[in-house]
């Protein structure tokens, strides 16, 4: 197996995208830190990491707090003995108009989603050095790329934050073998979208989708372990789009319907 002997760490592993995630790289041979804040549902996902036959840890952190992802990293250590795998998965969402996020909720939404990361991604650096080698990705989105259609502005701007520290951490730790890469999933169905998701638009968003077919959790689980493959080992500090090719024709809904069906032939070639 090719994670055999691996130890990840899981954020945000309770559920959705971060679930699937920590059940793939158990299924791939890795023992795994189930964090999240959510106690019930994060033993339960480590249950189901060990009925794949791994060795699971639950931890109830919240990943914007640097006192809690610093004792998380320590029971890690303690109890697995090292740490090769970090996975940047959790996030929360708002929907909301610019000029209706409060104070509050801009910085809850970057501190969760973009000094979380940086916050776990330095605490597992400190781990992974000395021993000049481990994997970083960091669970951004295609929002980080363009904008977010259901969350809001905070949401659009902390993805692109991660997106922009990937890059910088893949240059500073690429010397010591630490490869460090993004995913960028397009619309999943998870809880996020079905809590946030204005339901006309993600009917419509939906036929933007070249695939014909929103994500699964497991289709992104897909994309992560491909990047922590081997296979990978020479790509660090990308972004990688995993949206059914949605970013590709990124045009309103007329558009593209006119683009897809239109009827009559234009030959511009006289
Ligand atoms: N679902 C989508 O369409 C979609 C698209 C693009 C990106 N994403 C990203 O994928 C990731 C997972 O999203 P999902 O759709 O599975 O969401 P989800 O809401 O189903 O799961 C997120 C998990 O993170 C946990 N969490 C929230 N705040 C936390 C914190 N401070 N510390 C630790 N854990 C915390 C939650 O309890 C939950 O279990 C997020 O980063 C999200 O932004 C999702």
């Amino acid at each position: 197996m090719e994670l055999e002997g691996q130890v990840a760490l899981v954020t945000g592993a309770a559920q959705g995208i971060g679930e699937a995630i920590a059940l793939a790289l158990a299924g791939a041979g890795a023992d795994v830190v189930v964090n999240d804040v959510n106690e019930e549902r994060a033993k339960a996902a480590a249950v189901r990491v060990r009925d794949l036959g791994r060795r699971a840890l639950p931890w109830v952190a919240d990943v914007s707090r640097g006192d809690a992802v610093a004792a998380m990293m320590t029971a890690a250590v303690r109890d697995f003995g090292h740490l090769d795998i970090l996975v940047n998965n959790a996030g929360i969402g708002q929907r909301s108009m610019a000029e209706d996020i409060s104070e509050a909720d801009w910085r809850r939404v970057i501190d969760v989603n973009l000094t979380g990361v940086f916050l776990c991604a330095r605490a597992a650096i400190q781990v992974m050095k000395p021993r000049r080698r481990g994997h970083i990705v960091n669970v951004a989105s295609i929002a980080g790329k363009r904008i977010s259609i259901h969350g809001a502005a905070h949401y659009t701007a902390a993805k692109a934050g991660v997106i922009a520290l990937t890059r910088h951490l893949a240059y500073e730790l690429g010397p010591y073998g630490i490869r460090v890469n993004a995913v960028c999933p397009g619309e999943t169905a998870t809880a996020l979208i079905e809590r946030i998701g204005d339901p006309a638009v993600l009917e419509s968003t939906r036929r933007l989708i070249p695939l014909g077919r929103v994500a699964t959790p497991q289709d992104q689980a897909d994309a992560v372990l491909m990047l922590l493959s081997d296979r990978a080992r020479y790509v660090t500090g990308i972004a990688l789009d995993v949206d059914g090719g949605m970013l590709l024709g990124w045009m309103d809904n007329d558009m593209y319907e006119q683009h897809r069906h239109g009827s009559a032939r234009v030959d511009a070639t006289g």
